[in-house]
């Protein structure tokens, strides 16, 4: 890759993976910054694998930060911007912060990126901005209508990543991908919930009955669609990016629990979350029309998963799941 790349996020789940991916590539002139303000989300121990590599430095701040952020990217090629808020539940019940760093701290990196002359941006979105689909899929020319306040924040901040391509020509690059799954995921989140309860043999809770469809995607096949986007992407455009793995949530729950030969009396259906979307999934053609495809089979990285939270309890064993 040859650029000094600014990642923000880059301790939480999909932004850590993403940096582990890149630096092995295993090109000597590649450099990273990783800027992270640290929220409950964050662990600086999914990144000690490669904390020591010459060319990964570690920044703790905000991206709201004008004069920092100034800084940083005054020195680098790339930006990637992964910091967010992340949690829709979350968004729910306390909007503000996601207000803040979604859209307000995508912003201020714009505006330092322009500043310096950034040669690219890409910012990462998610499929959650089209809002549900009952029938087909969302190519990248679908309407944005988010439901939530996490994936209105989102849309939010990619109005502003356009604006600034049509406003002022800025090289900007968006990826939408799917509900990612795979290790470092904080257990707040469907898949390492399900796992780190059903070890602990906690309740699972499904919201109403556990009908609502997502498409899964491992986070490491994500990760290379960002780093495909990031290579060859066309200024201005959105990619999406999914494995076209849809399942039910309950379905999820039960396959899992059958690899972990956990009973299903531990699922537990509570009331349903307000403005819950009911199915996402999207065409993924443009980004394969680069030379992507997801490589890993849904059964395989989902036993990988569970392997995983099962090994590495250390990891998750002190973090909170929400109920
Ligand atoms: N997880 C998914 O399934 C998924 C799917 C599609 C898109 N995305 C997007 O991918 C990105 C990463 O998601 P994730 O699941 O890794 O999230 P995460 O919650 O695991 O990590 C977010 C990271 O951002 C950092 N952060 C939060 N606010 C910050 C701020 N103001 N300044 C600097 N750092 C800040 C946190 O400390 C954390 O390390 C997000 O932009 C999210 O919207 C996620």
């Amino acid at each position: 890759m040859g650029k000094k790349i600014l990642v923000t996020g880059g301790a939480g789940f999909i932004g850590s993976n993403f940096i582990r991916l890149i630096l092995s590539r295993r090109k000597p002139e590649t450099e990273i910054v990783n800027l992270d303000s640290l929220t409950y989300a964050a662990d600086l121990r999914s990144l000690k694998d490669f904390a020591k590599d010459p060319r990964y430095s570690f920044i703790k701040g905000d991206i709201c930060d004008s004069a920092l952020v100034d800084k940083l990217a005054r020195d680098c090629d790339w930006i990637v911007n992964f910091a967010a808020e992340t949690h829709v539940d979350n968004s729910i019940s306390a909007p503000e912060d996601f207000m803040k760093t979604n859209v307000l701290g995508t912003h201020v990196l714009l505006k330092s990126a322009l500043r310096h002359g950034v040669s690219k941006f890409l910012q990462v979105s998610t499929d959650e901005v089209y809002g549900s689909i009952d029938r087909g899929r969302f190519a990248e020319k679908s309407v944005l209508s988010p439901s939530s306040p996490y994936s209105a924040s989102k849309a939010g901040a990619e109005h502003i990543v356009f604006a600034y391509h049509q406003t002022f020509g800025m090289p900007v690059l968006v990826t939408r991908s799917s509900n990612n799954f795979g290790p470092f995921q904080h257990p707040e989140k469907l898949i390492p919930k399900i796992i780190t309860h059903a070890a602990r043999g906690k309740k699972i809770p499904i919201y109403a009955r556990g009908l609502n469809r997502r498409d899964w995607i491992m986070v490491e096949d994500n990760c290379r669609g960002i780093e495909t986007v990031l290579l060859k992407g066309k200024a201005g455009e959105a990619y999406n990016i999914g494995a076209g793995n849809e399942h039910s949530n309950l379905s999820v729950v039960k396959m899992i629990l059958k690899k972990m030969g956990r009973p299903e009396s531990l699922m537990q259906f509570v009331k349903d979350r307000p403005g819950h979307d009911f199915r996402y999934a999207v065409d993924t053609k443009k980004v394969r029309g680069l030379g992507w495809r997801p490589k890993a089979s849904f059964g395989r990285a989902l036993d990988y998963t569970v392997d995983w939270y099962l090994q590495n309890e250390w990891w998750w064993k002190s973090k909170g799941s929400s109920s």
